[in-house]
Formats: structure tokens, C-alpha cells, sequence
């Protein structure tokens, strides 16, 4: 296929659902079952959730239809991409600074997810035997630390976790990965729906609700909403190019608008019933909604182990979380796949190995982190959260507000119109989104949270 014909030489998604089921496979993952819950319980609950909200329909929206908007446009690698649309309407290459910070975020955010997505593994194979169900109470309550105190046993999810990742991007993303979507994704939110009714009756679920729904601006810090801003970007993959790189297999014919509104949707909606499985109990067994990167964990295992069928319901459940996050690590991993069979020519298989050995590699830090460099800590975070820290809250942001800023303001109007249907009052509204009202938000929430503004 040769640029001319008007496709990316890596393919084209033969219909608009391929690309709904790769966007929400990349979209929904850790960071709406794990991620989202753990925060908001940190961050003081129903407050934080709004704010979030509030940045997904006016930050994170807009900068997905840019996203996809410059992959249509592109059609390479987002380093690649960036470097021609750059030069074509930006009068500088230099644009492509844009892709290679999006490409190295996505090493870096992969590089802990399989650590995460490890976790879920082991928690597979703990829930699934019966003989977990019997121990003690307060061992079963003891679990995550027990787990994660374990560098042995982390190690060996990390890279089972790593390496079914490498295999794919290896091959090639291939539809058989969107079918699998089709079916898993469902069974996942049917699965949320029946958590939803065991949290249902554990006499706390209103006051989970509360928590989650009702807003108490004094738990609100600028850290906090900058936290909430860095979430809308990591949970919508957005601002490191994988969207970027989906958006460049579309056929020409398919409304952007539509299908982001759709897959933003999506997500947002598995967040929140995360959210209102994971509070009331929470609430119902007196633990700290606080308690960090272990929240999902420690409250799922108690509902699993407490309720009828748990075992199944809960090999079931951390299968599919595990599941959902494969198809978003995969999506990490092919800005920098892409990029390198692009420049240096070598094969998809061994661009992949070399990329994901890499990241397999920086992953040791994560997992370290948790035990025998617990108390190593820079800017008083350790590991783990210095790479959560400065992908989620500083890199993708920042290559969100350049993303946005870029396919509003440089973009020709021509080329603007032509990928986005130009006419309607919709178009004005993403315009000056993205032109003026998300760019400005995240630069404004940047300097508060920096402290620049008192
Ligand atoms: N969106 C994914 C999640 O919520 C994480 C991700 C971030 C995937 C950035 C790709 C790019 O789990
Ligand atoms: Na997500």
C-alpha cells in the first residue's frame, strides 16, 4: 500500500466498530478498574469524581478528536506523523517532539502496567483455589501486602504479563483481538453488574454513593484536580499517540465525533461502576478508602471470598480486568512498534521484542518499589509512583495540550473540515475546545498545581 492510496501501510480497520473495539480495548483497562477507584479514594471522593467528569467533557473529548484527527491526517507512526503534519502546516519538525515524548510515555506507563496487570494474575490464581476461601479472615485481608512484599512472585506475573503482550504486537494488532473485545468487554460489564448487586446488599452502598457522588469541595487541593486531570488522559489513552496510531487505520469515510463521544462513554461508565462496587464495601468492612494501589484488591478479595459462587465469579473477574488490560498494553506498546519499522525497517516481530524487553526491563524498578525499595524515594514518591506521577500528571497532559493546540490552531481549515464534518455547530464547539478551553485548563490546573499561582 503505498501513501497515495490514502492508508497507513501497517492497514486499515475494515469497518468503523474495528476501531470503536481497538479505541475502547486501548481506553478501558487498569486505569478504570484499578486506577479510578484507588484515586478517588485518596483524593476524598465526590469532588474529585466531578472534577474529573468535568475534564473529560471539556478536555479529554475534544483532545481525542484532535487525536484522531492528526492520525487520519498522518497516517504513520505518531513520531512520523507529527514530523510531516509538522512541517506541512506548523512550519517546523520540531512538532514531532510531541511523538517522541508520547512514544517514551508509553514505554514508561507500560513498564508498570504489566506489573498491575501482574497483580490480577496472581489474584486469578489465589481466588480460583478453594483453599484460599477457607484462611483466616485477617490472612485474607493481609493478602495484597503479602503479594506485593514478594519480589519473587511479582517478577514472575510481570513477565508472563510482558511477554503475552510482546507476542501480539509481535504478530501484528490482528482482528482477532477486536473479536475478543466484542465478547470479553460485555462479560466484563456484566460481571461489574453483578458486583454491583453484591455491593448492593452490604447494607453500606449508600453511603458508597455518597461518597463517590456527593461533592465536598473542602477534600479538593490543586494536587487533587491535577491528579483528576492526569486520570482523564490516562484513561482515554490519550496524549502519547496510541490513539494517534488507531485513529491512522480509519477509513476516511467514518465521524470522528460520534465514535469518540461513544468510546469516552464507555470508559467513564466502567470507571463509575468500579467505583460504586469498590466504596460500599469499603465502608461495609471499615477500611480506608485511601489505602492506595491495593484498594481493588484488598476489597474485591473480601467480597469474592465472603459471597455465593465467589470463587467463579472471581476467577471470572480478575481474568477479564487482566484481559482489559492486555488490549490497553498493547496499545502502548505500537507508537514506538510503528516508529521503528517505519525508520529503521526492521520486522514488526523484531521492533516488538526490542520495545518490549525494554519496558519488561524498567518494570523491575516498579516492582522493587514496593518492597525492597519501598524506602527509596525521590521527591518523596517512590518508584512506582514517580513514574505514575510524571506520565499521567505531566507528560500526557502536556502532549494533549500540544496535540490540541496543534490540530486547531495550525491545521488548515481545509484539512480540518475534511476529516471532521466542518459545517455543523458541533465543529465550532470542538474548535474552540480545542483551541482555547481545554489548552487553557490544563495550563491553568499546571501552574496552580505547580504552585505559580499562590
Ligand atoms: N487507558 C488505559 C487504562 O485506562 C491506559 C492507557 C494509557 C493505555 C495510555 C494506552 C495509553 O487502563
Ligand atoms: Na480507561
Amino acid at each position: 500500500m503505498s501513501a497515495d492510496s490514502g492508508q497507513s501501510i501497517h492497514g486499515q480497520w475494515s469497518n468503523k466498530w474495528m476501531f470503536i473495539l481497538a479505541a475502547t480495548g486501548s481506553a478501558v483497562g487498569l486505569g478504570n478498574i484499578w486506577k479510578f477507584p484507588y484515586i478517588t479514594g485518596e483524593n476524598g471522593g465526590g469532588a474529585f469524581v466531578l472534577v474529573y467528569l468535568i475534564c473529560i467533557s471539556l478536555v479529554g473529548i475534544p483532545i481525542m478528536v484532535s487525536e484522531v484527527l492528526l492520525g487520519r491526517a498522518g497516517k504513520q507512526s505518531p513520531i512520523n506523523t507529527m514530523m510531516n503534519l509538522g512541517r506541512q502546516y506548523g512550519g517546523s519538525g520540531a512538532w514531532s517532539f510531541i511523538g517522541y515524548m508520547g512514544t517514551l510515555a508509553g514505554f514508561l506507563i507500560l513498564s508498570f502496567y504489566t506489573v498491575v496487570a501482574g497483580w490480577a494474575l496472581a489474584y486469578v490464581q489465589r481466588i480460583a483455589s478453594p483453599a484460599f476461601h477457607e484462611l483466616p479472615l485477617e490472612e485474607i485481608k493481609g493478602s495484597f501486602s503479602a503479594l506485593v512484599s514478594n519480589p519473587g512472585e511479582l517478577m514472575l506475573w510481570h513477565t508472563l504479563f510482558a511477554l503475552i503482550t510482546t507476542v501480539v504486537v509481535a504478530r501484528g494488532v490482528s482482528d482477532g483481538i477486536e473479536k475478543l473485545v466484542k465478547y470479553l468487554m460485555p462479560l466484563l460489564f456484566a460481571l461489574l453488574c453483578v458486583l454491583l448487586g453484591y455491593a448492593a446488599t452490604t447494607g453500606h452502598f449508600v453511603q458508597g454513593l455518597e461518597f463517590l457522588f456527593a461533592p465536598d469541595f473542602s477534600k479538593l487541593s490543586w494536587d487533587s484536580v491535577l491528579v483528576a486531570l492526569g486520570h482523564s488522559f490516562f484513561t482515554l489513552s490519550l496524549g502519547m499517540g496510541a490513539i494517534m496510531i488507531y485513529g491512522s487505520y480509519l477509513p476516511k469515510d467514518i465521524n470522528i465525533g460520534k465514535t469518540v463521544v461513544i468510546i469516552a462513554g464507555m470508559d467513564t461508565l466502567v470507571a463509575l461502576m468500579a467505583g460504586m462496587v469498590i466504596f460500599p464495601i469499603v465502608f461495609a468492612n471499615n477500611m480506608d478508602p485511601g489505602a492506595g494501589p491495593g484498594l481493588l484488591f484488598s476489597t474485591l478479595t473480601l467480597a469474592f471470598t465472603s459471597m455465593e459462587f465467589g470463587g467463579f465469579f472471581g476467577t471470572l473477574f480478575y481474568l477479564l480486568v487482566a484481559f482489559a488490560g492486555w488490549t490497553s498494553a498493547i496499545s502502548l506498546l505500537e507508537p514506538g512498534v510503528s516508529w521503528l519499522v517505519e525508520n529503521k525497517n526492521w520486522s514488526r516481530a523484531k521492533s516488538a521484542w526490542l520495545v518490549g524487553l525494554l519496558c519488561w526491563v524498567i518494570g523491575i524498578g516498579t516492582v522493587l518499589s514496593f518492597n525492597v525499595l519501598a524506602d527509596f524515594k525521590i521527591f518523596d514518591r517512590t518508584i512506582f509512583d514517580n513514574l505514575d506521577y510524571l506520565t499521567a500528571n505531566i507528560m500526557l497532559p502536556l502532549g494533549g495540550l500540544l496535540i490540541a493546540v496543534f490540530a486547531s490552531w495550525f491545521i488548515s481549515r481545509e484539512m480540518q473540515t475534511q476529516q471532521l464534518d466542518g459545517k455543523g455547530g458541533l465543529f465550532t464547539i470542538w474548535l474552540w475546545t480545542s483551541r482555547v478551553v481545554a489548552p487553557g485548563l490544563v495550563f491553568v490546573i499546571f501552574l496552580n498545581a505547580l504552585g505559580l499561582l499562590g
